[in-house]
Order: structure tokens, then C-alpha cells, then sequence
């Protein structure tokens, strides 16, 4: 990338991580490797030692992959960034980067249906205790706060609600308590949208199968460090402290405010594996180059359809972040570009026969469990995301029989919204 410092988003989502190499290649290229030759006995020692760095294994590292971190870590002006398999694993590998059986973290109660379970279910069986939140204000979560906490962890904004937390007032909240806090930024667009790092937040988790690849053509995570903790509180010594899997060197002394993003590859993909494959993190590449040009069109359709759908008489309620009367307005006009993201949800009036007959009359929206994808997609959650949850969990998580989840592609949207209108028709 160039050495012109404080380049704009739209010039670092192309330019980021790219340098020359011997080829003069200007696209990226693809490194199918899972091994490294190494030029000597003495060299791979100390990339095993960590005390050199360079490539040692595709587990850990992958030329592919670390120009994809770094494009992410210069679109959120971080210091490092790790790619990994999924989203699920980019939460997985910083929770317990950071907490142990004993210890606990604080969340917010509007989270994704799988984070939910791997709060509530996977970290429970690891001795890891996630403390919800009752609601979204931050007294409700300083209340749960203790000395055994290690984490304050909320997404920018809710999937599928929509709701969008006081930020400010959160990282204000960590930063009083001395805990890191660490934001599920998938819907804020790779910092497009929302850059919780402006607002406090020290660490970042994405999905970035949604908006960062853009086209639903991979899975992958990213998980983003913004080097502004400090590490040296005494509360993280498997930070700051003698590392077992690495002969007692103390990652905080040899890699500095980088250490939380080295801690995650050396030990998080080490032990559980979760890399993502190098073509996967060329995509992301490409995914990112057009970003900004995407996720605005993407925003500016989804206003369009939740206008086109509030005055429909064939809609009961239409729940957009960027009406008025959503509960997240004030803060999405705050924390989000635009005020608001490309998904949203509404309510038909009628019943699930006729809800199921009007998605399944779609023909361009997409009858799939997807978001930030190219394609305009419709989930029905009463038979696919909440299918599994019994009527009371229907209730208390808003879900009825006939609520969509709308997550806007690229298509122009008056073509969607005639598909929408002779789906209307077909379910009377
Ligand atoms: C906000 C949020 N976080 C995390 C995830 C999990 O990501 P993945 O499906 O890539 O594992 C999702 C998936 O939809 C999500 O919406």
C-alpha cells in the first residue's frame, strides 16, 4: 500500500495489504499451501520460537490470508487482524483468549441466535459463565461486573432486532471497570458502517461471510485488534504473564500492544484450528474492493423497500432502524453511517399459511437464512432460525408466525419490490 498515511476508507478497501512482489503481479495471489519450506534448522526454530516471524504452517499463517488481515486491520485503523473459519470462531477464539473455567464475561441481550447458544450452552460446559444483560442500559450491565470479569461483549447492532447499544456509554463503562470490550461489528460493514473503535471498544469480531465477502460465496471471521488495552493490569497473565505453550516468553514484553491478536494465532489457531482456507481469504479480498459501493446501494434499498412495505396494506408493522419510531434510532443515527444497515424485518398481517405461501411466491428475494449477501434475501425465522424454540422462547425473542427478516442485495430495487408486490397477490 502506499506510505500516504490517513487514507480514506473507499482507497484502503483496495490498496490495503497489497504490496509488490517478484512477479509484479498486481492481483493478489492465491497460495494453496498448508507447509513452508524453511532455508534452515536454525530459521524454523525461531519462527517456532516466536522470536522471528514468517510462515510456518497454513494453521497459522498464509500469505493469502495475512494480506486480507491486513487490508481489515488498516480499514478499522488496528493493529493486527486474524482471519478465521467463521463467525462463530472469531467469538470462540477471543472469549477464550481472554476468560477461563471460573472466570466470567458480561453481554448484551440482543445477540444472534448462535452466539446465544454458544454463550449459553458451549462456554457453560467450559467453565466460562456469560452473564446477559436485562436490557441494553449500562447499569444493567455494571450490575453483573465482577472481579472474575474479562470481558464486556455486545454487537453494533443486534441481529435480528436491529438494536444498536450506547457504545460510547459501554467503552466508557469497560474502561472504568478496566475490562476490554469487545464488539460483534458483522453489521457495521468492516468499519464502513460503524467503527466501534471511535467509540471505545478494544477488540472487533465479524462475520465476515456477510458484508465483508459480500457475495455469500465463503465462510470466514475476522477477528480485529485495536491495540488500545492495556494488557499490563495484572488481569491477563496468560498476556502479560509466562506463556506455557511457548517455554514461558511473556507476549505482552515481546509483541506489545499487539499481543491480544498474537495471543489468538499462536495459541487460538494453534489449539483449535479454526483457519481459514487461503482461497476463502481471497475472496474476502475481493469482497472488500467494492465494499463501500455496495453496502451504500444495499442501504439506500433497504429505505426504499421499508417505505414501500409501511404502506402496504398487506403489512402489519415494519421494525427499520432507521424510522423514528424504532428503539434503536437514536443511537443508529449516532454510531452508523446513514443511520441505519440493509436489514430489517416486518410483520404480515394474515397467518403462517399465508406468510409461507407469500415467501414462497418470491422469485428474485432469496428464501434462505442469509445476510449482506448480493442477492435480496427473505428468512422466515418461524420455520428455519427459530424453528427449534418452544412458543414461550417464540414470544419473549418477538418471533411470530408471520415475521420476515429482509436483508437487501444489489439488484435495483424496483424489481424487488414488484417481486414483493406479485408475492402479495399470490398469497391471498
Ligand atoms: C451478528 C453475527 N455474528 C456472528 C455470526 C456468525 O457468523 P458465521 O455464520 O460466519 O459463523 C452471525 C451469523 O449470521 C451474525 O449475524
Amino acid at each position: 500500500m502506499s506510505n500516504k498515511k490517513n487514507l480514506r476508507f473507499e482507497t484502503k478497501q483496495i490498496h490495503g495489504g497489497y504490496h509488490v512482489d517478484a512477479t509484479g503481479s498486481r492481483g493478489i495471489a492465491i497460495y494453496p499451501t498448508a507447509a513452508y519450506h524453511f532455508k534452515s534448522c536454525d530459521y524454523a526454530a525461531k519462527l517456532f520460537e516466536l522470536s522471528e516471524g514468517g510462515n510456518i504452517y497454513t494453521r497459522l499463517h498464509n500469505p493469502t490470508t495475512a494480506a486480507y488481515e491486513e487490508r481489515v486491520a488498516a480499514l478499522y485503523n488496528a493493529v493486527g487482524a486474524l482471519g478465521v473459519s467463521s463467525g462463530m470462531s472469531s467469538i470462540l477464539l477471543t472469549v477464550t483468549a481472554l476468560a477461563q473455567a471460573g472466570e466470567n464475561i458480561v453481554a448484551s441481550p440482543f445477540l444472534y441466535g448462535g452466539t446465544y447458544n454458544q454463550f449459553r450452552i458451549s462456554l457453560r460446559k467450559l467453565g466460562i459463565e456469560v452473564r446477559i444483560a436485562k436490557s441494553e442500559k449500562v447499569e444493567d450491565f455494571e450490575t453483573l461486573i465482577d472481579e472474575n470479569t474479562k470481558m464486556i461483549y455486545a454487537e453494533s447492532m443486534g441481529n435480528p432486532t436491529c438494536d444498536v447499544p450506547d457504545l460510547q456509554a459501554l467503552g466508557e463503562l469497560a474502561k472504568r471497570k478496566d475490562v476490554p470490550f469487545v464488539v460483534d461489528n458483522t453489521f457495521g460493514a468492516a468499519g464502513f458502517l460503524c467503527n466501534p473503535f471511535d467509540w471505545g471498544a478494544n477488540i472487533v469480531v465479524d462475520s465476515s461471510t456477510k458484508w465483508i465477502n459480500g457475495h455469500g460465496t465463503a465462510m470466514g471471521g475476522i477477528i480485529v485488534d485495536g491495540g488500545n488495552y492495556n494488557w499490563a493490569n495484572g488481569k491477563f497473565p496468560q498476556i502479560d504473564g509466562p506463556s506455557e505453550g511457548y517455554h514461558g516468553l511473556n507476549l505482552y514484553e515481546a509483541f506489545g500492544n499487539a499481543a491480544f491478536i498474537v495471543k489468538c494465532r499462536v495459541d487460538g489457531l494453534r489449539d483449535f484450528g479454526c483457519c481459514p482456507s487461503p482461497f476463502d481469504a481471497y475472496l474476502m479480498l475481493i469482497g472488500l474492493e467494492a465494499l463501500s459501493l455496495r453496502v451504500k446501494h444495499q442501504v439506500e434499498s433497504t429505505r426504499k423497500l421499508a417505505e414501500y412495505c409501511r404502506q402496504h396494506p398487506k403489512v402489519e408493522r415494519v421494525s427499520y432502524v432507521g424510522f423514528e419510531d424504532h428503539a434503536g434510532y437514536k443511537n443508529a443515527q449516532k454510531y452508523y453511517r446513514y443511520g441505519s444497515s440493509s436489514v430489517f424485518t416486518i410483520e404480515l398481517k394474515g397467518d403462517l399459511d399465508s406468510t409461507v405461501r407469500f415467501v414462497e411466491a418470491l422469485q428474485l428475494a432469496g428464501n434462505m437464512t442469509m445476510i449482506g449477501d448480493s442477492i435480496t434475501v427473505v428468512t422466515h425465522p418461524a420455520s428455519t432460525t427459530h424453528k427449534q424454540l418452544s412458543e414461550a422462547d417464540l414470544k419473549a425473542a418477538g418471533v411470530t408466525p408471520t415475521l420476515l427478516r429482509i436483508s437487501l442485495g444489489l439488484e435495483n430495487v424496483e424489481d424487488i419490490i414488484e417481486d414483493f408486490e406479485q408475492a402479495f397477490a399470490a398469497a391471498e
